[in-house]
């Protein structure tokens, strides 16, 4: 595939992931449309391209809408989705109608108006609580919320198109991703965001459990990178990847960073752990290595820092 982009549509676009895409895309010279139905994007997200791009307001389970969006694209980046854990576990007939429905018509749209690509935003979600680590892209799956079941469908369904109807398709099963824009409202909102916004305003944070629990944070710069490999990148087709960073941060020394930079030494508050929550959890990303050149850009420490900055000024 050429590695220049022409036209490209990025579903949820207005999102905290799907509007640094936007960014990159616009700013490669791409011609970018998005489609969002504002249920968590904002047009705020949006506002400095806003200009530069073709918006539609809509749902990927409007199949009309899609058609019209994904006229003449070579690629779509799919980001759209019910993203809440929670929200798809107390709806999961609503949810499935927007996760896996959505995804199914975004997949239908793209078979019906040729384009070449679909690179689908999955989850780390997928690997459920299996010990082994780091988690590697052939290892046993085990879906735990409607969530990732809908996440695991939305694979499935992709690959079932890249097979029978030779639509490329790429996976890419994000683990947890950090950055500038993420909403930091909703209490299931990811820890990063939650933390920036305890620091900023000098209130220490809640951790739950010991702290010693630990993720692999991965900035957002680098994910929108993987996406743009994943579209371009010959070897990727008919393939999921793990995108993380490979290394690992626990909660207490997230804090330990957040507080730092704040100028405030703030001990934070302990509460038991969240029910079903993992305690360890890093990605193989040898496979994203190899196959799409994936290497991440930014050690934690920057990724941390640049985020701070945006949370501070925000
Ligand atoms: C993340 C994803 C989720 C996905 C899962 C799969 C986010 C927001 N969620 O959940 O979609 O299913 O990976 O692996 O990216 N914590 C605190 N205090 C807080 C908030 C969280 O201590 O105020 C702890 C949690 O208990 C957890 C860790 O921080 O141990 C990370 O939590 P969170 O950011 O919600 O992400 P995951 O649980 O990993």
């Amino acid at each position: 595939m050429n590695s220049r982009l022409s036209k490209v549509l990025v579903t949820g676009g207005a999102g905290f992931i799907g509007s640094h895409l936007v960014d990159a895309l616009v700013a490669g010279g791409c011609d970018v449309v998005v489609l969002d139905d504002l249920s968590s994007g904002s047009l705020s997200n949006l506002e400095h391209v806003k200009d530069k791009i073709t918006f539609y307001k809509g749902t990927i389970q409007d199949q009309k809408i899609l058609m019209k969006a994904s006229e003449n694209c070579e690629v779509i980046f799919h980001q759209a989705a019910m993203v809440s854990v929670t929200k798809t576990v107390n709806n999961p007939v609503d949810s499935a109608f927007i996760n896996d429905l959505g995804t199914l018509f975004v997949l239908e749209s793209a078979r019906q108006n040729k384009v070449k690509r679909v690179v689908l935003a999955s989850s780390s979600a997928v690997y459920g609580d299996d010990p082994l680590l780091p988690k590697h892209e052939n290892m046993p799956l085990k879906p735990m919320s409607p969530y990732a079941v809908q996440k695991l469908t939305g694979e499935l369904y992709a690959r079932i198109y890249n097979d029978l109807y030779g639509l490329e398709t790429v996976c890419l099963r994000y683990f947890n991703v950090y950055g500038p824009r993420q909403d930091p409202s909703s209490p299931y909102s990811g820890v990063i965001s939650i933390f920036m916004t305890r620091a900023v305003s000098k209130k220490p944070p809640v951790i739950c459990g010991d702290g010693k629990q630990y993720r692999d944070f991965v900035f957002v710069k680098d994910v929108v990178k993987a996406n743009l490999l994943a579209a371009t990148e010959d070897d990727a087709a008919g393939r999921i990847f793990n995108i993380g960073t490979g290394k690992h941060v626990s909660i207490n020394s997230l804090w330990d960073m957040i507080s730092l930079f704040s100028g405030l030494k703030i001990e934070p508050e302990y509460s038991p752990p969240r029910p079903g929550d993992i305690t360890e959890s890093v990605a193989s990303i040898e496979q994203a290595k190899s196959a799409l050149g994936f290497e991440p850009d930014y050690l934690f420490e920057k990724g941390l820092k640049i985020t701070f900055k945006w949370y501070k000024d925000s």
